[in-house]
């Protein structure tokens, strides 16, 4: 502890006098990419290397948490080495170590947190657990891919974070504080997207963003939305149009029950297919802008809240038709639409290195005592938890 302290008043006494800007390493092993990044407190990213698992996962039809988290303690050692020679630097030459925390899949989220614990105490460096949404929340604030100069968005602004594991609708206070407005009552929207390409037999594109959510935008690029859009469910429209929550796993189910049951869909004919995705993911937008809208009307007209723009990012966020419908709502409302570029919507080391770098400005240092918190409620953040 005393050591710890002494760390923390060098890098307050460091803030306020430095002459160049602060270096953050990010390490993320929540789910099944490996990943390291450098991030500095000017915006530019020195270096980011991301370690895929796809050939893993692939076979067994979905990420296996046992197998990646071997593939983490396997890939960490040399991927955070090689982020350190693409950047020219040492561990001595940083200010801060951010990693994963949570939330993420239990026995992934040790292997970064344990390596981050050990370099941040040997090298006398301050640790910074990092809420892996609220590091997809603050990409946005790095960097965009609409234009480079656009400032980044201030608080507070609304983030819709739409990913494998979380459909989350927020608004962004500060750094740390986040109401929620909103979450999924079953799968999250990722999450449904990744079973329906299953269920589809898609073959996961290859590359960093491959995956099934890429398969699936793939398969319906060449599809015809109406065909199948009588026959689906659409989300909480009737009884609960008026629920601030999100729910897909009755979509999902309806479109297992039109191959296995009606067989109205035919796996071996690709147009089948193209229709069939085309239609699931167009109902799975739709039922996101319904609720999105109910969301913004609440805080800007209602709570009167001065939202400075709609951010939307986690791995979902870099399918094309959702960016280009929500930046449409979002300009219905007068709000600008911010993404990080698709590359940096899926998980990554940028945004922990980049939210560790604004938690370690607002002065949010932790132990190197602290352990993983595998289920996180983002609006917890306000509260310290050691
Ligand atoms: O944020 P992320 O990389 O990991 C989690 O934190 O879960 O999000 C992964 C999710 C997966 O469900 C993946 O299939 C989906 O993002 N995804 C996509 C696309 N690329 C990735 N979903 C739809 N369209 C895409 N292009
Ligand atoms: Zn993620």
């Amino acid at each position: 502890m005393r050591l710890l302290r002494t760390v923390c008043k060098t890098s307050v006494r460091f803030l306020s006098t430095r002459a160049r800007p602060l270096r953050v390493l990010g390490i993320e092993t929540s789910c099944d990419d490996t990943s390291a990044a450098i991030v500095t407190s000017d915006r530019q990213i020195l270096a980011e290397v991301v370690r895929g698992q796809q050939e893993m996962h692939e076979p067994m039809g979905g990420i296996v948490p046992t197998l990646a988290s071997k593939g983490h303690s396997r890939n960490l050692p040399g991927v955070i080495c090689e982020t350190l020679e693409l950047a020219g630097l040492t561990i001595g030459d940083l200010d801060a170590i951010a990693v994963t925390r949570g939330p993420g899949l239990p026995p992934c989220l040790p292997v970064g947190l344990n390596a981050a614990k050990t370099l941040a105490a040997v090298s006398k460096k301050p640790l910074i657990g990092v809420h892996h949404m609220e590091a997809h929340a603050l990409t946005a604030r790095l960097t965009t891919d609409n234009d480079l100069n656009q400032p980044s968005p201030a608080f507070p602004f609304m983030t819709l974070l739409i990913s494998g594991g979380h459909t989350l609708l927020l608004t962004a206070n500060k750094i740390g504080d986040y109401d929620q407005l909103g979450t999924t009552l079953d799968n999250a929207v990722g999450e449904a997207i990744d079973k329906t390409a299953r269920l589809l037999r898609l073959d996961w594109l290859k590359g960093r963003r491959g995956g099934p959510g890429a398969a699936l935008e793939r398969a319906a690029l060449k599809g015809d939305p109406e065909r199948f859009m009588s026959r689906l469910p659409k989300p909480m429209l009737e009884r609960n149009k008026y629920v601030m929550a999100f729910s897909f796993s009755g979509l999902k189910s309806a479109v297992a029950r039109l191959i296995e049951v009606e067989k109205l869909v035919d796996l071996d004919n690709p147009q089948d297919v193209s229709d069939i995705a085309a239609s699931f993911q167009l109902i799975c937008i739709q039922h996101i802008e319904q609720k999105l809208s109910i969301a913004l009307k609440q805080e800007l007209i209602e709570n009167k809240k001065p939202l400075t723009a709609l951010v939307v990012s986690g791995g979902v966020a870099s399918n094309t038709l959702f960016r280009t419908r929500l930046g449409a709502l979002a300009g219905s409302y007068n709000l600008p639409l911010i993404c990080p570029p698709p590359q940096l919507c899926t998980d990554n080391g940028v945004m922990i290195a980049w939210a560790g770098l604004e938690r370690f400005q607002a002065g949010l240092i932790d132990d190197y005592t602290i352990t993983t918190l595998p289920k996180w409620p983002i609006d917890s953040l306000k509260f310290r938890i050691d």
